[in-house]
């Protein structure tokens, strides 16, 4: 089948190599990058035009449309593609909500007994700081709306709650802000589940644990995620078995109750608490870089899964392989503050035992340049978790671009 696969990072590089080599299938990358030219062919439309992406599905005769980013997804790309008969993997608008509105997902969790940080909803600092009793430390405050990673704050004081408020308020993130999720804080080691769903049926992919601060032993500022292993160690076998009974089912019944009937990834952010994995965001889309990791470990027919969801169908269950897989994230200094882009990457062609995925990438006069914080993420398979590090540390050693840094303990913090 024709797949379009919509996006340019890591994740979507992952998504077009497993695409790309799960049956006969052609993929068109959208707007893609030079990664994603070995697995298939690139087009220049970007995510924010969705007419010019509904226009290129059509004119390409796609048969599955497999999105991203949630930017385009909570903007109703998905109700576009449907409009014209194309299936799409990802959710339409109403379902995209879980992503896009912080308080619709913790409403739905309360509704259907989902295990979640206790929170309000407030418009104004004043009931805002009420809610927290006098220790903010004790809360985590979050804009309700999209926020690129950038909308949740630990105050550890309350002038700092009160300035985090007021600048939510006064509009330092526009829409998003103006109204704050603020929630208790919770306590222990993260998971993240990515669940392939049709209507109210899911099949839950292997677990995985990224590692968002950009520094080791998590020190520094958050990230969009240095690095992640698939499973994280020491999870319980039957982990995808509870979080399916315990988190998606329920879920997933309660937005059909709502006639909202999801297709596409759900992505539960956990928190394995003292009182048991507790759900701290939903996203409605792929993780980056969670997909990278997760993807190299499925067998079977991936393409014929998405498809199914797509088309509310039956799903077929897929075969996960035995180990582990890595995934190293190399990066440009300076991120997630301020880098420099256009410093020529040398080395991808010598790696022979690691997959590499793009994301900050370019070519310029044919020579592959930086272009991005994130520029790749290096990811190997291993039959125990120390194989799989060994071989992607020994894979990034090739890899050079002036300023490239990662983390050196990818798998081993919680
Ligand atoms: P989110 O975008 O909601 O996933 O939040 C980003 C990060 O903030 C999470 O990965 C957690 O590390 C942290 N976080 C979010 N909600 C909570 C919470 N209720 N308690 C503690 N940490 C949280
Ligand atoms: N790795 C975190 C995310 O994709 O949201």
């Amino acid at each position: 089948m024709k797949i379009l696969v919509v996006g340019s990072g890591g994740r979507e590089h992952a998504l077009a190599w497993a695409l790309a080599g799960s049956g006969d299938n052609e993929i068109l990358s959208s707007p893609g990058n030079p990664g994603m030219a070995s697995v298939g062919e690139l087009a220049a439309t970007g995510v924010g035009d969705l007419e010019g992406l509904v226009g290129l599905a059509v004119s390409r005769s796609i048969d599955l449309g497999v999105v991203g980013p949630e930017a385009p997804l909570v903007d109703g790309l998905a109700d576009m593609l449907a409009k014209r008969g194309i299936p799409c993997f990802g959710p339409r608008q109403a379902a995209a909500r879980l992503e896009g509105s912080k308080w619709f997902a913790k409403d739905v969790m309360n509704a259907a007994g989902v295990p979640t940080a206790r929170g309000g909803i407030f418009s104004d600092a004043r009931s805002a700081i009420e809610f927290m009793e006098g220790s903010p430390e004790k809360f985590v405050i979050k804009a309700d709306g999209l926020a690129a990673g950038k909308g949740v704050f630990l105050p550890e004081s309350s002038l700092e709650a009160e300035a985090v408020l007021e600048g939510l308020f006064g509009g330092s993130l526009g829409e998003s802000g103006a109204s704050a999720v603020v929630e208790e804080r919770l306590i222990g080691p993260e998971v993240s589940i990515l669940a392939v769903c049709s209507g109210t049926e899911c099949v839950i992919l292997p677990p995985s644990r990224d590692h968002k601060r950009v520094g080791d032993g998590d020190t520094g500022p958050n990230t969009g995620g240095m690095g992640a292993v698939c499973p994280p160690p020491g999870l319980d076998a039957d982990f995808r078995g509870l979080a399916k009974q315990l988190i998606i089912k329920p879920v997933l019944q309660e937005l059909a109750r709502r006639n909202i009937d999801y297709r596409g990834v759900l992505y539960a952010g956990l928190m394995l608490t003292g009182d048991g994995p507790k759900v701290l965001e939903f996203n409605v889309r792929f993780g980056d870089p969670e997909t990278q990791v997760v993807l190299p470990m499925l067998r079977g027919d991936l393409a014929g899964l998405l498809m199914a969801a797509a088309r509310g169908e039956k799903l077929p269950d897929l075969e996960v392989r035995e180990g582990y897989c890595s995934g190293v994230v190399l990066a440009s200094e300076g991120y997630p503050g301020s880098y420099r882009k256009g410093y020529p990457v040398s080395g991808i062609d010598s790696v022979k035992d690691a997959i590499v995925f793009q994301a900050g990438t370019r070519l310029e006069d044919g020579e592959l340049v930086t272009s991005g914080g994130r520029v790749l993420c290096i990811a190997a398979t291993g039959d125990v978790l120390e194989e799989s590090l060994a071989r992607v540390y020994g894979e990034v050693e090739k890899i050079s671009f002036e300023g490239s840094f990662c983390r050196s303990d990818i798998g081993l913090t919680v």
